[in-house]
């Protein structure tokens, strides 16, 4: 949650950081902030976006070092005085939080019997008076060490990033919970949550560990651990282009991203499927294929979007691969005391790879024995980085906050893993697995033609703009695409929507049918469209109003369906693949229509790397 950015070097830190604070701002938007140093601090901040901030700025803001934030309020509600940065009483230290303090409450009143004035409701002001109690008690210490000692004091979750007037050439870093990266310039460095905010400076990056801070200075930067031993860190280079961040001429993110989806399946698939030998190679996991192929269950652990992936992993898996599947919210995995059998394999997906819930799943798995594979988008990445094994979507930055093709890459390489476990068990015909194989080599340019009549959905979208509920109702692989197409509606036009079993829809939610209630049937999957066909009887006798997505040879859905949208023809299991671009298109142009702000819709964040 949050974007933070820092600069030190020969350039204006204003501009460096206004524009990291652009680029991460789908992290977070409730109020944006700068703090420079230049003689002493200057701090600037509002409620709002990052134009907001930019327009309070003035060339007169000069200074070679900065450092800024966009946030994501968890504590205090989003105007001026919660906004980052937050200041020391003496006007000196500045710092930008990502994450919860905890033990905010305590530490507050401490801080206010030693006499430390507060201003803001935030849970991130006491880390910046904490910091000046330390120093004022032991002015003798460098700021790092200062830090360092106080760090200690403080439990929860924290990225933070610390400037002081008295020690004008660092910024100080740490990190426990939240993601830090540092972008190594020459004669300049960076600092970021997020490799979107340095990617235009260098190709060089640091990621910090758990429990580790940085000294970054003009020409150099130096890693401790918690222990204060100093670190030598390997230095990434950054597969991330700036044109990938961009939105290459399309109104938003998200529909950049909508339309990008033949070739991020493509990407996904490339050098991995192999339709002439009818073969799947998972380099991410060829170490651990053995152990995948003897376990009698996998769980899946994941949050949002990714959980909807998950929930066709278990499908797919069964379907396929005939293993036992469980999939679980990775907050409520988290929470409990999840039985974890000899042998269990946890697979966690995520696209941004720091969601706090996930990571926390992943590491409960751990410590009860299981060996925890990834499916992640973000290379590089806290999950990335601590699980077993994996595999990368290679789908490119996902800036727009409804996740979209994250979620067909899941889904790709969900498909991947199950034909090739479903191949290495002996449990699939040779022909069936060729089949698979040859339709899933077929997909992207299917999704192709799909977005080249969205125009059709446009059109449909048009008509429903104001309706204040919708249903989406699916069976077998469509289910989980019935919840995503609901939850992209949600999140993104604000309107209520809920996904269902098309058949549970009886034991309840029918009762909301009327003419008014616009009815999304995802009729995808050939094995259960007689059932299918049935349901849409039981919505039309109570005149619910059918919007069909289904196969283009399906005469008698098409039929049935007050309005339709055909996908081509595809095996059942790669049906989600084509059968959700239509309802993320439909999202779109709903909110596009009442005017909502497609990429940064209101309370929302990009990743949410708190609990
Ligand atoms: C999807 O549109 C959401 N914004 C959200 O549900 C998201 O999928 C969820 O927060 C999980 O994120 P992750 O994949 O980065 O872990
Ligand atoms: N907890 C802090 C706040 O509410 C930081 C939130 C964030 O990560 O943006 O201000």
């Amino acid at each position: 949650m949050c974007g933070i950015i820092g600069y030190i070097g020969n350039k204006q830190a204003r501009d460096v950081v206004l524009k990291g604070l652009k680029r991460m701002e789908y992290r977070g938007y409730d109020s944006a902030g700068i703090a420079l140093l230049n003689g002493g601090l200057h701090v600037t901040k509002c409620k709002g976006k990052v134009k907001a901030l930019e327009s309070l700025i003035d060339s007169k803001d000069e200074g070679f070092v900065g450092i800024g934030h966009t946030r994501w309020a968890t504590h205090g509600e989003p105007n001026d005085v919660n906004s980052h940065p937050h200041t020391s009483n003496s006007g000196k230290i500045a710092l930008v939080h990502n994450g919860i303090i905890e033990n905010f409450n305590s530490l507050k009143q401490k801080l206010e019997s030693e006499g430390y004035s507060f201003y803001s409701d935030t849970d991130t002001e006491v880390a910046v008076k904490l910091f000046e109690s330390v120093l004022d008690k032991n002015p003798e210490l460098s700021l790092e060490k200062a830090v360092q000692l106080a760090l200690g004091q403080i439990n929860g979750a924290y990225g933070f990033a610390i400037v002081h007037a008295d020690f004008p050439d660092r910024i100080i870093v740490s990190r426990k919970g939240s993601p830090l990266l540092i972008g190594v310039g020459d004669g300049e460095m960076l600092i970021a949550s997020d490799a979107s905010a340095v990617a235009e400076y260098t190709d060089k990056v640091v990621y910090l560990d758990e429990g580790e801070l940085a000294v970054i200075q003009k020409d150099s930067y130096q890693v401790l651990d918690s222990n204060d031993v100093e670190l030598t860190k390997e230095v990434h280079e950054l597969a991330v282009s700036l044109e990938e961040i961009e939105k290459g001429g399309f109104p938003h993110f998200m529909l950049k991203e909508i339309f990008e989806q033949p070739k991020t399946i493509s990407d996904s698939l490339r050098g991995r499927l192999n339709p002439d030998l009818g073969t799947i190679t998972l380099g991410g996991l060829s170490n651990v294929m053995d152990k995948l192929v003897n376990t009698k269950r996998i769980i899946i652990a994941a949050c949002g979007t990714s959980w909807h992936s998950a929930l066709f992993g278990e499908y797919l898996f069964e379907w396929l691969a005939k293993i036992s599947v469980e999939v679980e919210y990775a907050s409520e995995f988290r929470y409990r005391d999840p039985l974890i059998n000899e042998g269990d394999v946890v697979f966690v997906i995520s696209q941004s790879g720091e969601t706090a819930d996930t990571l926390a799943a992943l590491r409960k798995a751990k410590e009860k024995g299981a060996s925890v594979y990834g499916i992640v988008n973000v290379v590089g990445s806290s999950i990335a980085r601590e699980t077993d094994a994996g595999v990368y979507l290679h789908a490119g930055p996902e800036i727009g906050v409804a996740s979209t093709k994250a979620f067909t890459g899941q889904v790709t390489v969900l498909t991947l893993i199950a034909v090739s476990l479903a191949i290495h068990k002996g449990v699939i015909e040779k022909a069936e697995s060729d089949r698979i194989i040859n339709a899933l080599a077929r997909i992207p340019s299917q999704v192709q033609s799909i977005l080249d009549r969205s125009e059709q959905i446009k059109n449909i979208a048009d008509l429903f703009t104001y309706a204040p509920n919708f249903l989406y109702l699916g069976r077998s692989f469509s289910f989980p695409v019935a919840l995503e197409g609901a939850l992209k509606l949600k999140e993104i036009s604000y309107i209520h929507a809920e996904g269902y079993p098309a058949a549970e829809m009886k034991h309840g939610p029918i009762a909301l049918i009327d003419d008014m209630m616009p009815v999304v049937v995802i009729a995808a999957t050939k094995h259960t469209n007689d059932k299918m066909v049935s349901n849409i009887e039981e919505v039309k006798a109570r005149k619910g109003r059918i919007i069909s997505i289904t196969s283009e040879k399906n005469q008698e859905v098409k039929e049935l369906s007050e309005f339709n949208f055909t996908i081509p023809d595809t095996e059942d299991v790669l049906s989600p693949l084509l059968s959700v671009i239509p309802l993320q298109l439909l999202s779109y142009y709903v909110a596009v229509n009442r005017g909502a702000n497609v990429d940064q819709p209101r309370n929302l964040a990009k990743s949410v790397t708190v609990e």
